[in-house]
């Protein structure tokens, strides 16, 4: 079968997430997998509790005594990671499938496990059928939007081999990774606006989620990028220039995106911030998925008086530019898509996100 490296974040496996409608298996990105990801953080770090491990392997009927299997487990892990036999020898299997996803057939435990260790891109095996679509995925348009705009570097990273060296500004995925195990399989099927979307990375990977995303800013380079990757991608995520100040709030969305954007508005005054809110406020949407400036309590405090986003979950610090900043989801109470996401959260996230909330912004877990 033909080999092909591939970034670890477009791996979505079947997973039966409890709070979904249905209880069949749905496909999430391998780092909502929580059991396995907990079994492997375990490994990896030693700090993960493995709560969400045991009942699920149980299940599967895997165990018969729990400390032979972990020790098997870290032995596997510590042979694969020294002698790298393990990765070696055989490759997980992957299908490109619809929304430029790669469905892992086999390898599950090893992918998820080079998940854990932040691996970002990994070699898969696929069918020929496979390698031929993801082999299409071109990158001229790319290029020839690089060239004309003279770009050095990208604010995200580019799911593409051929920039898989690039120069980013923000290259962990650990914004989307909290994002994406906050979601599970939740908001397909929704819309979203990611307001200051750059070159559309948040954009694109909600719309591998089955969000049908639009992506707005005023930077019309950042634009062109964002376009020419989703042609890369083939996605079909429609790009607006222009102003959210500007945007007609008559369009409804379901989920609004506002990564380290509500900084600039802050800079100009507060009446510039609130104004912003308020239009916000009109999408009428259900869920804020939002970053902060370097003043994140200050954002919280402004949403949460000026919108009817006025529940909080925290999803931990983040850093970008030097700069502290924080993470969170604002909830519309009562709408079904942002008390389905308040109950994963309180159910699985909860104890993970807090102690990774560093900021210090003196806040609970969930203020509703
Ligand atoms: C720091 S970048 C963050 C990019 C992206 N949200 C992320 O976090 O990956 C801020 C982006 O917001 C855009 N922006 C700032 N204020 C805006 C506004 N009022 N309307 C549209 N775009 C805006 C900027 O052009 C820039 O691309």
């Amino acid at each position: 079968m033909p080999l092909r490296r591939v970034p670890v974040d477009l791996i979505y496996v079947p997973f039966q997430d409890e709070l979904a409608d249905e209880r069949a298996q749905v496909l999430v990105p391998v780092v909502c997998h929580r059991p396995l990801m907990a079994l492997s953080r375990h490994i990896r770090y030693g700090d993960d509790s493995l709560n969400d491990y045991w009942p699920w392997a149980e299940a599967q009927g895997q165990i018969r005594d729990r400390k032979v299997h972990l020790d098997d487990w870290k032995r596997k892990y510590h042979q694969s990671y020294w002698s790298r036999c393990w990765s070696a020898s055989t490759k997980p299997t992957v299908t490109y499938i619809d929304r430029d996803r790669l469905r892992l057939e086999s390898g599950l435990e090893q992918t998820c496990l080079a998940k854990a260790a932040d691996t970002r891109w990994m070699w898969v095996d696929m069918s020929a059928a496979s390698a031929s679509s993801w082999d299409q995925r071109s990158v001229e348009k790319l290029r020839h939007v690089v060239r004309e705009t003279r770009r050095k570097e990208f604010y995200n990273p580019v799911l593409h081999d051929q920039y898989r060296r690039a120069r980013i500004v923000r290259p962990d995925s650990i914004r989307i990774d909290r994002i994406r195990r906050l979601f599970g399989a939740d908001g397909s099927g929704s819309r979203g606006l990611d307001i200051g979307c750059n070159m559309g990375y948040t954009s694109h990977m909600l719309q591998r989620h089955g969000v049908n995303m639009t992506g707005i800013d005023f930077d019309e380079s950042h634009l062109s990028v964002a376009r020419a990757l989703d042609q890369t991608y083939g996605l079909g995520t429609p790009f607006v220039s222009g102003r959210f100040e500007q945007f007609d709030a008559s369009e409804k969305f379901d989920i609004v995106v506002l990564l380290t954007v509500m900084y600039h508005a802050l800079n100009v005054g507060q009446k510039e911030a609130i104004d912003m809110i308020k239009h916000i406020d009109r999408l009428d949407a259900s869920v804020l998925v939002w970053e902060s400036g370097s003043y994140a309590k200050r954002e919280i405090e402004l949403i949460r008086e000026n919108s009817g986003l006025t529940t909080y979950l925290p999803l931990g610090s983040t850093q970008a530019t030097g700069k502290d900043r924080e993470l969170g989801v604002f909830v519309r109470p009562g709408t079904p898509l942002g008390e389905s996401l308040a109950a994963r959260y309180r159910r699985h996230l909860a104890a993970e996100f807090e102690s990774i909330s560093v900021m210090g912004s003196g806040l609970q877990s969930v203020h509703s």
